[in-house]
């Protein structure tokens, strides 16, 4: 036995007995390394004698296989100290209290929509959505608003300044209008959709904002008249306002995309010098307050759509989701629904655990 390698084996053995993981590496690379002192032990048993080899082949072989063996050993004991400590130190404790309540609240828009949403899919409606980037026809043109048509000036537009593919003007759609079109070009007839969202007018004071929110009523069916009108804007609004008492008042009016077109009230009644909905706007203390606009879909309109008029009739109404939001839950100033300040949105905002459903109630608070 080589006495010179046999001292080297046991410091070598040592010292990875109490090696680090750095340390550990280094004594791998001094032994096993491409010039490590038992790889060249290795090298020498080409040029030995076969009996040589016989004796000093295992004896190496052997130191070879102890210090690969140690090294393995430590390796595996420094990791699982590692994990240890490592699990030692980032300690979760599952019983600690909440350090604050969440801070985020459902704007009421959104909230508003889903009920929306919610009441509507009762009714067998389905929600369809189009660009806020519209272009003229959709907007316009094909709702019987021709490029001349006064209506156009009334809408306060904001154009782009490009045209599309085909030539048409862009803009931000003025209302959620040309989602009818929309649908009805994509799914023909029968149709009963909602279409709520975000619309857009250059005009702005307490009650108008640059930006504010719509939704859009369509049922295309044979033999729709007036009466489904009535009937569905009624059975919305009593369960949007969860009261039996609602009354409307049809008005004759005008919209270039129904004909004929009504303007609808809502009865109000005084309740502590606040106007609440509900009630005969004829009777003593009460009145009526204006609400949407709606109408039977115009033929021209079914007729830019690709459906025939003959066969298809339909109604539609429009209702702005800011002014049912603060008839509801009665905010008096429009403009603080977009400022995103804090303190109001934590007031009139709604925890994302309070979703509307017809079982629980629509209007439930937070
Ligand atoms: N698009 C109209 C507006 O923004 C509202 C409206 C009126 C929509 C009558 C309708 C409707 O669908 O039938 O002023």
């Amino acid at each position: 036995m080589d006495t010179t390698d046999q001292t080297r084996l046991d410091e070598a053995l040592a010292a990875i007995a109490k090696a680090d993981a750095d340390t550990l590496e280094a004594q791998r690379i001094a032994a096993l390394g491409k010039a490590g002192w038992i790889s060249a032990a290795l090298k020498t048993l080409g040029a030995m004698t076969p009996e040589q080899r016989q004796a000093e082949g295992p004896r190496i072989q052997g130191m070879r296989a102890a210090v690969a063996e140690a090294i393995e050993a430590r390796k595996a004991m420094l990791e699982a100290q590692a994990l240890e400590s490592q699990l030692a130190r980032e300690v979760l404790d599952l019983t600690l209290p909440a350090r604050e309540m969440p801070r985020g609240s459902v704007h009421p828009v959104s909230q508003v929509m889903d009920e929306l949403a919610e009441i509507f899919a009762d009714l067998g409606f389905s929600v369809a959505t189009g660009p806020e980037i519209e272009d003229d026809w959709h907007n316009f043109t094909a709702l019987n608003m021709a490029e001349t048509h006064p209506a156009r000036a009334m809408h306060d537009t904001f154009y782009f300044p490009d045209v599309d593919a085909e030539g048409r003007k862009m803009l931000l759609r003025t209302h959620t209008s040309p989602v009818q079109i929309r649908a009805m070009v994509e799914h023909g007839a029968p149709l009963r959709i909602i279409a709520p969202g975000r619309v857009y007018r250059s005009d702005s004071d307490a009650t108008h904002t640059p930006m504010f929110h719509q939704v859009e009523g369509l049922v295309i069916d044979e033999g729709i008249h007036l009466g489904h009108l009535k009937w569905t804007l009624e059975t919305f609004l009593k369960a949007f306002f969860e009261r039996d008492d609602i009354v409307l008042r049809l008005r004759p009016s005008y919209f270039p995309f129904t004909e004929p077109s009504v303007e609808v009230d809502v009865g109000w009644q005084d309740v502590n010098g606040r106007r609440v909905l509900g009630g005969d706007g004829d009777a003593p203390g009460h009145g009526w307050m204006e609400l949407l606009g709606s109408g039977m879909v115009n033929r021209r309109v079914l007729e830019f759509a690709g459906l025939d008029a003959d066969k298809w009739q339909g109604f539609a109404f429009g209702v702005g989701v800011d002014r049912l939001a603060m008839l509801k839950y009665g905010m008096d100033d429009l403009r603080a629904f977009f400022d995103g300040d804090g303190r109001w949105l934590s007031h009139y905002g709604f925890s994302a655990f309070d979703q509307p459903t017809l079982s629980a109630g629509v209007g439930a608070r937070a």
